[in-house]
C-alpha cells in the first residue's frame, strides 16, 4: 500500500475559498495533508470548499493586511493541526488602471496584500517552523511579476518584490531546514480572469502555445510538488506554469 505524498503534513493556505486557492486545498487534502485555509469575507464558499473535502479541512477569515490577524492565524491552524510543515502564501489581488492614473490606494492595497501579507504570513510560520526543526513555504506569484505588464504597474511590482522575497527567504532559512519556493501562474481561469474582455482573452490566448488558459488545479499540482519531499532539493526558485505564455516574451 503505497502512502499518501503528503500524508500527515500540516498545511496553511490563504485565499482558500475560490479559484486557485481553493484548488490547492482540494489538491493537499487529497495527498493527505490535514489543511486549515483563510477567506477574506466569503464564509459560504468557504463552506462548499470544506464540504468539497468532505469536512476534513477547517477554516477562519483573514485579512492578510491585518498584521495582528495574521499572527493569530498562523497559531490557530498550527494548534488546529498540531503543528505547520506547509504555507502556501495563495491570497491576493488585482487594482489594474494606467500608470499616470494610477491612485495612491490602489498601489497601497495591492502591495499590502500580494507583498505584505505573504511578509506577515511567512515571518509568523517561520516562527514555528523553526522550532519544529523546518518546512516547506510556496508562494503563488505571476509570470508578470518578472515580465511587467501594462495597466499593471501595482501588481507587477508586488510579484516581482514576491519574487526576491521568495529568493531572500530560502537562503536565510535554507540552513534551518526551510523551503521557500513560488509558482508563477500564467492566464488561469478564475475569478480574477473572468473580468478579461472576450477581445482581450482572444488576444493572449494567441499567445499561448499550449492554446488555453490554465485550470486552478494544474496551478494547484505544482504548488503539491513543491510542498511535497518530492521538491526537497528544491528552494528559492520561481516555478513558471504558464501554457509557454512567457515564451514569447511581453508584448
Ligand atoms: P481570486 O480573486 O479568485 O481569489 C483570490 C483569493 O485571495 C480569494 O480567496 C480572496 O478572498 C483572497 N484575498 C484577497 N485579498 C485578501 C486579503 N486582503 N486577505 C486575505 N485574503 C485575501 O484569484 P485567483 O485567480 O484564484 O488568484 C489566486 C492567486 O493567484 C493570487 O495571488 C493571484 O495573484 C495569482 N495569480 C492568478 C492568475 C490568474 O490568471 N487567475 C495568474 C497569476 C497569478
Amino acid at each position: 500500500m503505497s502512502m499518501k505524498r503528503l500524508e500527515s503534513r500540516t498545511a496553511l493556505v490563504t485565499g482558500g475559498s475560490r479559484g486557485i486557492g481553493a484548488a490547492i486545498v482540494r489538491r493537499l487534502w487529497s495527498e493527505g495533508a490535514k489543511v486549515h485555509f483563510t477567506y477574506r469575507a466569503a464564509e459560504d464558499q468557504a463552506r462548499e470548499v470544506i464540504a468539497s473535502c468532505g469536512g476534513a479541512v477547517s477554516a477562519s477569515a483573514l485579512d492578510v493586511t491585518d498584521a495582528v490577524a495574521c499572527e493569530a492565524v498562523v497559531d490557530e491552524a498550527t494548534e488546529k493541526l498540531g503543528g505547520l510543515d506547509i504555507v502556501v502564501n495563495n491570497a491576493g489581488i488585482i487594482r489594474d488602471g494606467l500608470f499616470l492614473s494610477m491612485e495612491d490606494t490602489d498601489w497601497a492595497e495591492v502591495i499590502e496584500t500580494n507583498l505584505g501579507g505573504v511578509f506577515r504570513i511567512c515571518r509568523a510560520a517561520c516562527r514555528q517552523m523553526l522550532m519544529q526543526g523546518g518546512g516547506s513555504i510556496v508562494n503563488v506569484s505571476s509570470i508578470v511579476g518578472e515580465l511587467g505588464g501594462v495597466g499593471q504597474a501595482n501588481y507587477a511590482a508586488s510579484k516581482g518584490a514576491l519574487n526576491a522575497l521568495t529568493r531572500s527567504l530560502a537562503a536565510e532559512l535554507g540552513p534551518k531546514g526551510v523551503r521557500v519556493n513560488a509558482v508563477a501562474p500564467g492566464m488561469v481561469r478564475t475569478d480574477m480572469t473572468g473580468a478579461v474582455r472576450a477581445v482581450a482573452a482572444e488576444k493572449i490566448l494567441e499567445r499561448i502555445p499550449l492554446g488555453r488558459f490554465a485550470e486552478p488545479e494544474e496551478i494547484a499540482s505544482a504548488v503539491a510538488f513543491l510542498a511535497s519531499d518530492d521538491a526537497k532539493y528544491l528552494t528559492g526558485q520561481v516555478v513558471t506554469v504558464d501554457g509557454g505564455l512567457s515564451l514569447l516574451g511581453r508584448r
